[in-house]
């Protein structure tokens, strides 16, 4: 290699690290064995070598995923966020992003293989399965999909895949995932800390009030409209709406939602989110507005992935059982769920979105508070050099 820790690893020799050993390579290309192997055929069923390879390459790609995962919850866990680390944050989120687009679009690769190339070693595979895929599941765990929400097949949960003595280690490991606080409790904490929720500002009260006038306004209009039967189209609408904002103004009812498992996040949680949404145009809401995106990208990416795979055993195997005892394609089917979603509450957020004019202008003390202000010639300056039409500083 030709990096300064190769010069640093000189042999007596002189000879510096060599990128085989450095990277591990020869161990690497040994790590493929196709069981199909015989003395007669040394090389197995042509296709078991790339059936094994693509397994390998999502791991590793999990492992990726996962360690830059860990380092974002290791951020997160601290009582309060240092604002300057939402750029590390926002660029490991994003990592994660692109890793997942990869892993989505490699499917394809083993798209090329027939059902019938595959029947010709399925059998040396037993019952070890994708299901078996520690590392898929303390993904998951880690990010915080719910227990409850999950689907089960005969009465077996995930955790079953590890339950005999030769994967206790695996098993422990899963726990410890399941026990720490997941990446959606760390989410949820730090969005309840959002500045303008408590204080002086009172975001929700204000929301609440801008909402009220909003749909006594869109009744007004209904009521206004000649048409028959636009006119009941438009109350019916207003109706809706009423019933879908009271499930969000109700913190009882938004209480019983989680409960079911409709919604994720605390009130608190979920209040912070929508400020962010709504004045995300304010310096200091900005990356927490592209955090929230990306891990909307998270959600989305992996229920691609849930899509992809499931139609892809379908093709492969039809209706037949998978090897990990499910019923195969119908099981993953079902699995393309919002139950898998663990940000849902961000997708569900845009229905409670309202228009500009409506939405509360900032008081002076918040654009403080949210703004980034810099001195030039003496005078304080806010950022971006004006404010934007929706979140004026309202004059007191
Ligand atoms: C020929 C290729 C493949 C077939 C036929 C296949 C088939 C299946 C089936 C039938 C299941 C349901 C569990 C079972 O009964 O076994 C499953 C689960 C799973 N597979 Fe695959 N799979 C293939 C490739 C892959 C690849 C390349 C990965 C990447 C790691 C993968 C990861 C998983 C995961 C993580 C699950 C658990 C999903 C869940 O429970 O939500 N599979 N697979």
């Amino acid at each position: 290699m030709s990096c300064p820790v190769g010069r640093e690893r000189d042999d007596e020799e002189g000879k510096g690290l060599h990128y085989l050993e450095y990277l591990k390579i020869p161990e690497l290309l040994n790590l493929q064995q196709p069981l199909s192997k015989s003395a007669e055929n040394p090389n197995g069923v042509h296709d078991e070598h790339l059936f094994i390879l693509m397994h390998q390459v999502y791991e590793l790609w999990f492992k990726q995923i996962l360690h830059e995962l860990d380092s974002i919850m290791n951020i997160m866990t601290a009582d309060f966020l240092d604002e300057s680390l939402m750029l590390v944050i926002n660029s490991r989120t994003s990592r994660i992003v692109v890793i997942l687009k990869i892993v989505v679009e490699q499917i394809k690769v083993l798209e090329t293989m027939t059902p019938l190339d595959f029947l010709d070693f399925r059998h040396y595979l037993s019952q070890s399965s994708g299901f078996q895929s520690l590392q898929f599941r303390i993904l998951e765990c880690k990010l915080g999909i719910r227990d409850d929400l999950r689907i089960s097949y005969g009465g077996s949960t995930y955790k079953s895949a590890f339950s005999d003595d030769r994967h206790r280690s695996a098993a422990e490991q899963l726990e410890q995932a399941t026990k720490n606080p997941s990446f959606l409790t760390l989410v949820d904490r730090w969005l309840a800390r959002t500045p303008g929720l408590d204080g002086e500002f009172q975001f929700f009260d204000k929301y609440s009030k801008a909402v009220r006038e909003m749909l006594a306004e869109m009744k007004d209009e209904a009521k206004k409209e000649t048409s028959l039967s636009i006119r009941n189209r438009k109350l019916k609408d207003h109706e809706t709406q009423t019933k879908f904002f009271k499930q969000l103004m109700d913190v009882e009812e938004h209480a019983s939602l989680v409960e079911k498992g409709q919604r994720r996040l605390s009130h608190k949680a979920t209040q912070g989110a929508l400020m962010v949404a709504l004045y995300r145009d304010e310096p200091r809401f900005q990356p927490a507005y592209h955090f929230i995106s990306s891990l909307m990208d998270i959600d989305s990416l992996l229920m691609q992935w849930r899509n992809n795979h499931s139609l892809f055993v379908q093709r492969i195997l039809g209706d037949k059982m998978g090897t990990g005892g499910s019923s195969g394609y119908r099981y993953l089917r079902s699995t393309v769920s919002d139950r898998y979603k663990v940000f849902l509450d961000f997708f569900n957020l845009s229905s409670y979105i309202i228009p500009r004019w409506h939405i509360p202008k900032l008081t002076s003390e918040m654009k403080d508070t949210l703004g980034a202000y810099f001195t030039a010639d003496g005078e304080k300056r806010r950022a971006g050099g004006g404010e934007s039409h929706h979140s004026g500083a309202e004059k007191d």
